[in-house]
């Protein structure tokens, strides 16, 4: 049996932010999910998550996961006194418990299930994850004897100038036998620097106590400002650029993109410097993105070319071309072959095969046909002050430059717009409308005066 604690109680003063820390994003999920998400593939038996500072706000913020237990510790004091908190919701539990700090985002999955098997193996009391750092400055030191014994952890803030220069750090990850370590947390005192109750005290009194050490200590760092959140940042984005190329996905300055987990690529896709990817996006084999893009919540299937653009929430289909400049907003859906140019913003429209919306247009609300051709300057009217309105453009339509339909309007297949046309009622199939002021001539005019 395993139970999995989350130390999320702490109110992250060195973050100076109105955010509990364990709040803070990194590449696009919480501190505190991705501490969750790393711990998944051990199939946990009970997940309890220590909650303190901001509770409520935490606890919704994570309510839409399932299986969790919401433990309070009221006021926080201390690691140890977390702890202390979980004695009555697994009294009678039978088996280990992994303990992690909530502000401990990079770990790798693989390395926690090492730790559970190591831990599992060797029958100690508690094993716990530790690395050595050039600049181990911060962390709790680890007293250790070559084999892998562990006899104390001091914390910085209490460590003799010998212990400080241990560079054995504690990285805050535990499996302790939970029997033994409910025995003992009633034990622990006060008497330290910060007059809190330390988890890391239990190691002490716990024997036999094992560590072991991970290979890329980045993996274990603790995020407990904006340096360390951006260093995290980093981290991540490197991890999730490798796995792409790794893949079959061309980035020409990796560095200069941004990545999301719920962003997906097929072969062959090539990112252009400075494009980011957010949220849930499926990306088609074959596309071409960049430079300089945004992209949300969007699909790409195959062959789809973008430039200089912001597409959220849409589905752009196989072989389009989007921008230099354009904007797809939410529900914007282009099939197969259609052509966004420079300065059009499409929203909440659907745009049949082959249309081409090539400059200077606004399409809110619409549904175009195949092969509509819409001029430069074309805007659907799609407000009238209180509400939204459709148009309807049947295929193979065409409108003239700097057309205004005024919706609710719908224009038959075939029909011709022609320029300047500000157009308010429903046109037929075939026809050709017309809704502009008529050119009139005057003779021998004097023009402007010198
Ligand atoms: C802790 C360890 C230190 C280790 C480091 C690794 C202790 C005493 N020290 O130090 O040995 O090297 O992590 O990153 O454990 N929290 C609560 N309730 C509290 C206090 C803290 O839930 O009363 C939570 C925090 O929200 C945080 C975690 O525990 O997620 C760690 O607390 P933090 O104050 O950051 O501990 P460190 O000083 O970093
Ligand atoms: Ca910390």
């Amino acid at each position: 049996m395993l139970a999995v604690a989350v130390l999320a109680a702490g109110k992250g003063t060195r973050m100076k932010s109105a955010l509990p820390k364990v709040l803070q994003p990194l590449a696009g999920a919480t501190l505190v999910e991705r501490v969750l998400a790393s711990c998944e593939i051990l199939a946990p038996q009970r997940r309890l998550l220590i909650l303190g500072h901001q509770a409520e706000r935490v606890q919704a913020t994570l309510e839409h996961l399932p299986g969790l237990e919401w433990v309070l510790q009221q006021p926080q004091n201390g690691t140890g006194h977390a702890v202390q908190q979980l004695l009555a919701p697994l009294a009678g539990f039978d088996g280990d418990l992994l303990v992690l700090n909530g502000d401990v985002p990079l770990l790798r999955p693989d390395t926690l299930a090492v730790l559970l098997a190591r831990h599992q193996a060797s029958g100690a009391a508690v094993t716990l994850l530790t690395a050595r750092l050039a600049d181990p400055s911060g962390y709790g030191r680890v007293i250790a004897d070559p084999d892998g014994a562990v006899h104390a952890i001091v914390e910085h803030r209490d460590c003799n100038d010998e212990q400080r220069r241990i560079n054995l750090i504690n990285a805050g990850i535990y499996c302790f036998n939970w029997e033994k370590l409910a025995a003992v947390l009633p034990e622990l005192s006060a008497d330290n620097d910060q007059g809190e109750l330390y988890l890391t005290d239990t190691v002490a009194m716990l024997s036999p106590a094992m560590h072991v050490e991970v290979a890329d200590a980045a993996e274990i760092s603790g995020i407990n400002d904006r340096l360390q959140l951006a260093q995290g940042e980093a981290v991540l984005q490197q991890r999730l650029r490798d796995h792409w190329m790794r893949e079959g996905v061309s980035f020409v300055d990796p560095g200069s993109c941004t990545l999301s987990e719920g962003t997906r690529f097929g072969r062959d896709v090539m990112v252009e410097p400075q494009c980011h990817f957010r949220g849930t996006n499926t990306i088609g084999e074959g596309c071409r993105i960049g430079p300089g893009c945004l992209v949300e919540d969007t699909t790409l299937e195959a062959g789809v070319e973008v430039l200089h653009s912001v597409l959220r929430g849409a589905v752009v289909g196989a072989r389009c071309s989007v921008g230099p400049f354009a904007q797809l907003r939410p529900g914007a859906v282009l099939a197969e072959g259609c052509r966004i140019g420079n300065f059009v913003e499409v929203k909440a429209s659907t745009l049949a095969a082959g249309v081409k919306v090539n400059h200077l247009s606004y399409i809110g609300d619409a549904d175009l046909g195949a092969d509509v051709n819409v001029g430069a300057g074309t805007i659907t009217a799609n407000y009238d002050g209180v509400r939204k309105h459709r148009t309807v453009i049947g295929a193979g339509s065409k409108t003239g430059a700097n057309s205004v339909l005024v919706a609710p309007i719908t224009l038959g297949v075939g029909v011709t717009v022609g320029a300047g046309s500000t157009l308010t009622r429903d046109v037929p199939s075939g026809s050709l409308a017309l809704g502009r002021a008529p050119q009139r001539i005057k003779d021998n005019w004097p023009g402007p005066q010198p």
